[in-house]
C-alpha cells in the first residue's frame, strides 16, 4: 500500500482547499475503496489510489479540456508520471466515455485511456457511484436521482447518466454480487 498516501495527498493537495465539498465526497469514495478493495485480490492498491485519484480533474488549476475525466487523467500522466493502469481507470470510472462520446471528446479519451474494461473498472464506478456528492454513502438509484435533480432535464451530464445507467448498474451489481459471495 505505499502508493496510498501519495494518492490522498495529491488529491487533497488539489481539492480540499478548492472545493471542499468534492473534496468530501473523494474523501467518502477513498473511504468506501478502501472497505471493498479486497474484493479486488491483489489490485487493491490500484483501486484505492484511483478512488482517492478519480476527481482530481475538477481541481481549477487542472481544467484544460473541461470534462474532469480527461483533465485528471492527463494530469496524472503528464505531471504526476502515474502508474498506466491508474490513469486508465480514472480517465474512464463511471461510464466516462458516454458523456465524452456527448461532448465530442469520446476520439480523445479512447485514443489516449483505452477502457481498462474489467472488474477494476467496475469497482471504481461502484465507489464513485454509492457515494453521495458530500461523501456519505448511498443507493445508486439515490445517487442518479440527486444528479438529475442537480443538473436538471436535457442536461448532456443528465443524458449522458441516463445512457449509462444499465451499465451503472451491472458494474453495481457485479460488485455487491462479488462482495456477497
Ligand atoms: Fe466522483
Amino acid at each position: 500500500m505505499e502508493h496510498v498516501p501519495w494518492a490522498r495527498d495529491v488529491a487533497g493537495r488539489l481539492l480540499a482547499e478548492p472545493l471542499p465539498v468534492r473534496w468530501a465526497h473523494v474523501q467518502g469514495v477513498g473511504h468506501k475503496a478502501e472497505d471493498i478493495a479486497h474484493v479486488v485480490g491483489d489490485d487493491a492498491e490500484l483501486l484505492i489510489c484511483a478512488a482517492w485519484l478519480h476527481d482530481v480533474g475538477y481541481a481549477p488549476a487542472l481544467v484544460k479540456a473541461g470534462f474532469h475525466p480527461l483533465d485528471g487523467a492527463r494530469y496524472l500522466r503528464d505531471v504526476e508520471k502515474a502508474d498506466e493502469r491508474l490513469v486508465r481507470l480514472v480517465a474512464n470510472h463511471s461510464c466516462a466515455l458516454i458523456e465524452a462520446r456527448n461532448r465530442g471528446l469520446a476520439d480523445d479519451l479512447a485514443g489516449e485511456f483505452p477502457s481498462p474494461a474489467d472488474f477494476l473498472l467496475d469497482a471504481l464506478t461502484f465507489c464513485d457511484m454509492t457515494t453521495s456528492p458530500t461523501g456519505t454513502p448511498v443507493d445508486l438509484a439515490e445517487r442518479l436521482d440527486e444528479a438529475f435533480q442537480r443538473y436538471g432535464d436535457g442536461h448532456l451530464v443528465t443524458r449522458s447518466l441516463t445512457e449509462a445507467r444499465p451499465q451503472l448498474e451491472g458494474s453495481t451489481r457485479r460488485v455487491r454480487a462479488a462482495l456477497d459471495g
